[in-house]
């Protein structure tokens, strides 16, 4: 069952990719760059979440209708408006082990141009639409994003933010979005609202978000692993994440040490306590369980459901 899943879900996001690489610009001095961006896709989770909450309901079992591809692609469109914008904030050299924009073409251009994917991903919602109220959705998604965002830096460099303030951060930052994906498949399979189909698409991409998040936190002081980006990002910012918040619950000395401004010194006290990162580590899993535990009993179609709890059995494996 989940196998023909996995394949459809794999045709699905080669049009997805397509639909990505079909995007133009008008601006001629800047379609290289757009055109760079646009090809250069990650993983596409989000855009895999729009695909299998379309396809959760009863339904669409066979090809899928182009809108869900249309909105597939503009989901993974927002993401990236947003990392552009992201690693000009954080000056980031490389992102999916690519140069990033503004290393290339400047720090205002790259804005710009962050700034014309975000409108063409607003522009291309519009034209989808089923109703007023997903517009509504997904511009107060975009402002919890940059709510998220908001908190993060307002907590910068503040060393007595509690685990709390972290959640409401990236439960802004990057929950919301994940949400966002598994409700806009729902919403344009055409499925009623408040139904057991939203409930669990909120839930599911709620919790799988929470984990992504907490796993790349995780990932940022994982110098051994390749992620495609700069690692020891966050601690340099003064953006202190899961592990670094359990050893500030810890030990009085760990806060002394993060005020000290030496990420090194960070990593080797890691190193010395691997309880913080294994249990940083168990956190991302147990939302990954929050996750897989919100599909049983839903209304999701058992193929559906079936590959979607493989995935995330698989990045709780990977954790
Ligand atoms: C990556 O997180 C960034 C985000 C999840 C969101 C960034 C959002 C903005 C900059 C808001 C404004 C932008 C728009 C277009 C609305 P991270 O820095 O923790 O991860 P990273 O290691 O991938 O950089
Ligand atoms: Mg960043």
């Amino acid at each position: 069952m989940a196998e023909g899943q996995e394949l459809l879900l794999r045709k699905d996001l080669e049009r997805v990719v397509n639909r990505l690489h079909q995007e133009r610009t008008h601006v001629a001095p800047y379609q290289e760059d757009y055109r760079r961006l646009l090809d250069n896709h990650g993983k596409m989770i989000r855009a895999a979440m729009v695909i299998l909450f379309a396809r959760a309901g009863s339904r669409n079992k066979g090809r899928l209708d182009n809108t869900v591809i249309t909105g597939a692609a503009a989901i993974e469109m927002l993401h990236l408006a947003t990392l552009v914008h992201d690693d000009v904030l954080d000056d980031a050299p490389i992102r999916r082990n690519k140069p990033t924009v503004h290393t290339i073409r400047g720090n205002k251009a790259a804005i710009y141009l962050g700034d014309l994917i975000l409108s063409r991903y607003m522009e291309i919602m519009a034209s989808i639409a089923p109703d007023t109220a997903f517009i509504r959705e997904q511009a107060g998604t975009v402002c919890e994003i940059v709510g998220g965002e908001l908190y993060q830096e307002s907590d910068r460099h503040h060393t007595h933010i509690t685990i709390d303030d972290y959640d409401r951060a990236i439960s802004g930052k990057t929950a919301a979005l994940f949400r966002l994906a598994c409700l806009t498949g729902i919403r344009l399979d055409g499925q009623p609202t408040d139904t057991g189909l939203e409930r669990t698409a909120r839930d599911f991409g709620s919790n799988l978000g929470m984990a992504f998040q907490i796993i790349d936190d995780i990932n940022d002081f994982d110098l051994d692993r390749d992620t495609g980006k700069p690692k020891l990002e966050d601690i340099r910012d003064g953006i202190y994440t899961l592990p670094v918040l359990l050893g500030f619950q810890k030990d009085e000395n760990f806060r002394t040490l993060v005020q000290q401004d030496d990420p090194d010194q960070v990593v080797d006290y890691f190193r010395s306590h691997p309880q913080l990162m294994e249990s940083s580590r168990q956190t991302a899993r147990d939302y990954l369980q929050q996750a897989a535990d919100s599909l049983e009993g839903s209304p999701v179609d058992k193929g559906v459901r079936d590959l979607l709890q493989r995935i995330t059995a698989k990045l709780a494996a990977q954790v």
